[in-house]
């Protein structure tokens, strides 16, 4: 489903906020808000859950903990889905989507999968034992300023910054960069990917080129426990929101489907998840 925003725009203007005004969203923001929750979708069949909560509303709510990354923030979305092949990069792709539509709204955000206490939300967000339970983020009104915490962190991870073109998009083999003579009607789809957030800003995304079709694969450390491999996959999910939202506001067709038959040697750490074949 195509979202309803300018979505370049919107790709443009997300960033991860962790410094909130301590207020509560106004009734008009949560109507929209919970009306665009129930409306998502995602190409990969899978039933993926958002659940919003108000700290004021749960009990205990002021316990909430997201280990003093976040400041302010009253209400948190956060995402979960029945455990499957597609599920977490469908999680990824869902809860991607109603984030850029937030950041349309106005709304501050920020994708938390490390930095907050799991037991806490599992219990308040009624998240059942069989759950796939990724990630959540509060929603609210950015503070003026960021923390100081907020700061540190975002120079650490180097968040203002992105891998350059060449170093994730390939054409045939992982061997060659792909040129933007290739990629063509593309070229925008993967730009905007290019930007989307991941987890620690690892951008474990490396995309293949060949014939019709756009594969794309994660790629992680080979000390990387499960947790981790788990994660990257939700970052996938978000970089194709990203890709796919684009290539439909450019009206592009193809679709997403598994392919086994493509024919290109993966390097070591590196998985395939799914490919995109271009009907144009
Ligand atoms: C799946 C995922 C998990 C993340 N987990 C955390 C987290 O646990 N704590 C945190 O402070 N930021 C977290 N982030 C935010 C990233 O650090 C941030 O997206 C990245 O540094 C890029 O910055 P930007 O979002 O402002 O562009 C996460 C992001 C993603 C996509």
């Amino acid at each position: 489903m195509k979202l309803n925003i300018p979505i370049e725009e919107t790709i443009k203007k997300r960033v991860s906020v962790r410094s909130y005004e301590a207020k509560k969203l106004s009734e008009i923001d949560k109507e929209k808000l919970l009306k665009e929750i129930n409306q998502l979708t995602n190409p990969f069949g899978e039933n993926v859950r958002i659940h919003l909560i108000e700290k004021d509303v749960v009990s205990n709510g002021e316990k909430l903990g997201t280990y003093g990354v976040i400041k302010g923030a009253q209400t948190y979305l956060g995402v979960s889905v029945d455990k499957s092949e597609y599920g977490l990069i469908a999680a990824g792709y869902q809860f991607e989507n109603l984030i850029l539509y937030a950041t349309n709204m106005g709304l501050a955000t920020v994708w938390l999968a490390a930095t907050f206490s799991k037991a806490q939300f599992t219990t308040a967000m009624d998240i059942k034992d069989d759950e796939l339970f990724p990630a959540i983020s509060p929603i609210g009104y950015a503070a003026d300023k960021r923390s100081i915490t907020e700061s540190i962190m975002r120079k650490t991870m180097k968040s203002d910054k992105r891998k350059a073109w060449e170093e994730i998009f390939f054409q045939d083999s992982f061997e060659k960069p792909l040129s933007k003579e290739e990629s063509n009607m593309y070229t925008k789809p993967l730009e905007m990917l290019r930007l989307a957030p991941s987890a620690t800003n690892a951008q474990p995304w490396r995309i293949v080129k060949k014939q019709g079709s756009y594969h794309f694969f994660e790629t992680h450390k080979g000390n990387a426990n499960e947790d981790e491999k788990m994660i990257k996959e939700v970052d996938l999910g978000i970089a194709l929101s990203h890709f796919h939202q684009t290539a439909l506001e450019a009206g592009l067709t193809g679709n997403f489907e598994k392919q086994s038959d493509f024919a290109i040697d993966i390097p070591e750490n590196t998985n395939y998840i799914i490919s995109w074949k271009n009907l144009d």
